[in-house]
């Protein structure tokens, strides 16, 4: 099934609880720097993890290529907007050219489903305030390859600290931490039980160039 498609039922119990321990991850990653003005979450999906970082900045915005996504993320932000007013503000944007400049962006298993890591890196780093930072949260090489859906393009099963740290140099970023965050375990489509950890990694941007 294609995201668009999957977008209804994406938000399960168990998605639900790994966005919550990923978004702890992401404020640790961040110590110190909270709130930011401004955030953005690539392929936020229906902001699962965005929602769970709650006040780190004062406004998100959350792209995806999946308008279906994109509207369940706008829902859940008008009813949080109804029912619990607070400082933060979010937005859906269907392209990335609406946000200002950026304190910090950052992606959930979405690199994976990129065909470039230095393709992205040239993309977004133009929208990033100088010194602003990029974290990644994404699938550490080496582990068991869970994905057993063919309608959803993978182009890596995992990435290397080199990886990360090869394509951020040739765009101008510069890797400043990489860690091993999450050991996960995932039953595949046929049945096999998978093991694999998630890596959280920062790319910083000069702040003079
Ligand atoms: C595995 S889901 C992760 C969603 C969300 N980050 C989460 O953790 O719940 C991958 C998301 O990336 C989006 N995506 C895939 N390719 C994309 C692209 N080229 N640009 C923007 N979003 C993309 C998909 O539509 C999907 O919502």
């Amino acid at each position: 099934m294609s995201f668009d498609e999957r977008a209804k039922t994406w938000d399960t119990p168990r998605r639900f609880e790994r966005a919550s321990r990923i978004a702890k991850e992401l404020r640790n990653e961040w110590e110190g720097m909270l709130p930011v003005e401004n955030a953005l979450e690539f392929g936020c999906g229906t902001g699962l993890i965005t929602f769970a970082l709650e006040d780190s900045a004062e406004q998100f915005y959350g792209y995806d290529i999946s308008q279906p996504m994109l509207d369940i993320y706008t829902e859940k932000a008008k009813h949080l907007a109804d029912t619990s007013p607070r400082k933060t503000s979010y937005q859906a944007i269907s392209d990335l050219l609406q946000a200002p400049p950026l304190d910090l962006l950052f992606l959930s298993l979405v690199l994976h489903h990129l065909p470039s890591p230095q393709g992205f890196f040239k993309q977004v780093s133009p929208l990033l305030k100088p010194g602003g930072k990029i974290t990644v949260v994404d699938i550490l090489s080496g582990g068991d390859f869970f994905h057993s859906d063919t309608e959803t393009t993978v182009y890596y099963q995992g990435f290397s600290p080199e990886d990360l740290e090869e394509a951020a140099k040739k765009e101008g970023l510069k890797l400043s931490s990489f860690r091993n965050a999450l050991d996960e375990v995932k039953v595949n489509e046929d049945g096999k039980e998978c093991h694999y950890s998630l890596f959280v990694a920062t790319l910083t941007k000069p702040k003079f160039s």
